[in-house]
């Protein structure tokens, strides 16, 4: 009996990271928000992308569809959040997450950061992502910026924070 011939399967998902255009704001908000209502990612309005469309990082699928996003929020020349990182449900556990923190924290380096900090519930990823366990209270702009926006937003209570050391990029 002949053994049947393996065909490689073909890569899913394009690993390139790609930065954000213009047309992508629409995207973007609706992959974040998929995750808002179970508290996971705060809800992004497109104009806070627009805003923010400079440190945006995306992956797409071979359809050319958003399936990954991760943001930098630059507080000031020292202090940089990492944000909206979202993969839609279909793509999860396959490396996209990771890949994209990787990114974001290597456009922060390249920026110039000495380090970068990230609120979630996920933990495990972060921690093996190189971040340590830190506390909100070691980032008073952010917690002074969300007073300003909503107390709700505050119910970061709940999340983890957790911080990461650059290296000069
Ligand atoms: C968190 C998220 C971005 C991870 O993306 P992903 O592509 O599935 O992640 P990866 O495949 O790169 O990594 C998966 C690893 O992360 C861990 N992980 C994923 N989501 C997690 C979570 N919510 N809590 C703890 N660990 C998590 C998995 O256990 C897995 O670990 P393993 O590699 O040891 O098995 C994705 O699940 C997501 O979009 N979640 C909803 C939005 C969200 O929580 N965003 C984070 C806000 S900062």
């Amino acid at each position: 009996m002949e053994h049947p011939i393996v065909v490689p399967a073909a890569p899913r998902y394009d690993p390139r990271i790609q930065r954000a255009r213009e047309f992508d704001i629409p995207d973007i908000a609706a992959l974040n928000n998929i995750f808002a209502p179970d508290g996971l990612t705060l809800i992004r309005t497109e104009a806070f992308v627009a805003a923010h469309l400079d440190g945006y990082l995306l992956m797409r699928d071979q359809n050319e569809n958003l399936i990954g996003c991760v943001a930098l929020d630059e507080y000031s020349p020292s202090l940089v959040e990492l944000v909206s990182l979202a993969v839609a449900p279909a793509a999860q556990g396959q490396g996209l997450g990771k890949l994209l923190i990787e990114a974001a924290c290597t456009l922060a380096s390249r920026r110039g950061y000495p380090q970068i900090f990230a609120i979630s519930l996920a933990d495990q990823l972060f921690l093996d992502e190189g971040f340590v366990d830190s506390s909100i209270q070691h980032f008073p702009e952010k917690i002074a910026r969300y007073k300003k926006i909503s107390r709700s937003e505050l119910s970061i209570g709940k999340k983890f924070c957790f911080v990461r050391t650059l290296s000069a990029g």
